[in-house]
Formats: structure tokens, sequence, C-alpha cells
């Protein structure tokens, strides 16, 4: 129970833990992380002190979400040694002054969250929950850890394994539709390809080098485009009559489509990376085929296929160059 006068937490609200130290005190939080998480609390960042530390330190190494989050928990043998160790989503911290956590956190990426000091008192007891921070803690750059996942240490693999639940997918989508699109046009449409009957259907479609991943990846997303996509513009972008820019005959659409359709392609690849999945895009498949068996009667057209999965790093291609700044790119 919280606290008398302290305010409540919505079920699926993010919370951002703050652990106290103190041996079996640190400890007991371990009945407190259950009982916020039975609630359906969801615990998006863990900072601890001392005992705290380690209770949060497992807690975030046994969190599916993300393994950068296990990543700081094998760095945690060090602690003692080190004032701070970050990673993203966790904060460990061997001071022992539990309000210089507030100070971590707006260093940190932790954001659009609720900040929980939170002490136990008791073996399983609910914590007072008291002093609640509401409201985006300040904006920071990701930390290197993210951005590695995200960026410099993702890959596009060529064999997958594991599974991906619905609710994953879920969770991909409702990050991915915030990605910025033309007038909020929001052309792209996705086809997550699961069931065996899909997959078959999929098969006769793909060049023969993108077949074997394909079928063996948990997941396929069919990302296509809505040449009809102004249909909805109304609803999505209500403040003007942002359907009239786009009336007319559809191969004027093509072009907003195609493009707004590649932004949201590349929201998923990230999102995707985001959750802990890696991927592997492909535009090796026949586009026709694929409409005929997915988007017959439509105005919808296939454009990039993706799969979606644990990728196996023995499948991975040495890392091709890049360009360089000055060979892509000028500061004018
Ligand atoms: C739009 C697009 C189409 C692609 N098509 C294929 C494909 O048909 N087959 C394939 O094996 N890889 C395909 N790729 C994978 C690229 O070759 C790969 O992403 C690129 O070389 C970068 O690899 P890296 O992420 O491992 O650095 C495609 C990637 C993109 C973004």
């Amino acid at each position: 129970m919280a606290a008398a006068g302290a305010p409540t937490i919505a079920p699926g609200e993010a919370v951002a833990l703050v652990l106290g130290a103190g041996g079996a005190r640190g400890l007991a939080q371990i009945g407190v992380i259950e009982a916020l998480q039975a609630r359906g609390m969801r615990i998006v960042a863990i900072a601890g002190s001392s005992s705290g530390a380690l209770v949060g330190g497992a807690c975030a190494a046994g969190s599916p979400r993300a393994r950068a989050r296990a990543s700081a928990w094998r760095r945690l043998p060090a602690w003692p040694s080190v004032s701070t160790q970050r990673a993203p989503g966790a904060v460990f911290c061997c001071r022992n002054d539990i309000n210089s956590f507030r100070d971590e956190f707006t260093t940190t990426q932790v954001q659009h969250s609720t900040l929980v000091p939170c002490l136990a008192s008791g073996c399983g007891s609910v914590p007072p929950l008291a002093d609640i921070h509401r409201g985006p803690i300040m904006p920071h750059p990701l930390n290197d850890a993210a951005l590695d996942q995200l960026f410099r240490t993702a890959r596009t693999y060529n064999a997958f394994t594991g599974e991906v639940s619905d609710e994953t997918l879920h969770r991909l989508y409702d990050l991915l539709k915030f990605g910025p699109t033309q007038a909020n046009t929001t052309p792209a449409r996705f086809v997550f390809v699961k069931s065996a009957q899909a997959k078959a259907k999929l098969g006769p479609t793909l060049d023969p080098g993108n077949y074997q991943k394909t079928m063996d990846a948990p997941v396929t997303v069919i990302v296509a485009r809505d040449l009809d996509f102004h249909d909805k513009l109304p609803y999505l972008f209500p403040h003007t009559d942002a359907k009239a820019w786009f009336e007319g005959p559809r191969e004027n659409r093509e072009k907003p489509a195609l493009r707004s359709m590649a932004l949201q392609a590349a929201y998923l690849i990230v999102a995707a990376r985001a959750l802990g999945l890696d991927a592997g895009p492909m535009t090796g498949f026949d586009n026709a085929k694929v409409d005929e068996a997915f988007f017959a009667g439509t105005h919808i057209k296939s454009d990039i296929l993706v799969n979606l999965g644990q990728g196996d790093p023995a499948s991975i291609f040495p890392r091709s160059p890049r360009l360089s700044f000055d060979e892509a790119a000028r500061i004018a």
C-alpha cells in the first residue's frame, strides 16, 4: 500500500526505482519489486545504493526487456571501486545518500517516467511510496551502451532464432508509430508474418538467397505503402484539410507514400533494436507476388521485408565501410 497521502501510480505507468542501502533491508526490496510488478507497474530504470545496487542489478539482469541491463549486472562486481556504473535503464552507485540518485537520473536517459524514491521497511512489504516526481526528467543523449545497441554494434543478420511474442509486436508498433512522417500521413502498413501458413505464402515470393533465413526467422514483417493513405488524413491531420493536398490520380501519391513509408521502415528497425530484437531488411523478393498474396484487392503495395528475432552472430558479414562525414555530408 502506498503511504497515506502519497500519489498513486497507474498500472502500466513507467516507474524508475531508487533502492536504498542497508544489508538485509536492501535485500527486502526484492519483495517490494515483486509487489510493484504484480500491480502492473513498468519498471524502466533502477538505481541502488550498496545492497540496493545488488538487488537492482539482479532485477535488471532478470528483466527480459533490455539485454543491456544485464551487462550492467556483469559489470557490477567492480562497483566498490567506482562511484557510478551506468547502463540503459540502470544506475548503480555506491554512495549512500539516496537523494543523490535524483541527480543521477537527470544525467541518464530516464525520460518521461516517474521517479519513485523507494525504501523498504520490511521483508516483502510494499514500501512507502512518497515524494513522487512526475513528468519528463531532463532529456539527455543516450549513453554509449544504448547507442551501440541501436547503431554501432547493431548489424544486419542473416540467420535468426528465438520467439517474438504478439505482445512484443504490439510494443514494437507502439514505438515506431511515433516516428514523424509527412503531414502525419503514416502511409506504411505492416503484416507480421508469423504463422506457418503465412510463411508458406511468403516463401515462393523470395529470392533464393533470402529464402532460408526468412523461413527460419520467428517473424518477417512486410512493410508496405498504402497509396490511399490520404483517406485517413481527416483523422490523422485534423487541424487542416490535408486530404485535399493529396487528392487526384493515385500515381501522384506514389512519391509521398514511398518517402514516408521508407522512414517508417527505418523506425521499425531502430525500434526493434531498442526492444532487444535483431533485424534483417530485404528487398530481394517479387513485389507483385507479395501484393497478390497479402494485399489483393487493395491499393497497398509491398516495399521491404524485415526479418526479426535473435540474430546469429555467425551469420553476419564483416562490417562494410561507411562513408566518412566529409564524403557524405557538409555543414552549410
Ligand atoms: C532496403 C534494404 C534492402 C536490403 N535487401 C537485402 C536483400 O534482399 N538480401 C540481403 O541479404 N540483404 C539485404 N539488405 C541488407 C544490407 O545489405 C545490409 O543492411 C547492409 O549491407 C548493412 O549491413 P550491416 O547492418 O550489417 O552493416 C538490405 C538492406 C536494406 C536496408
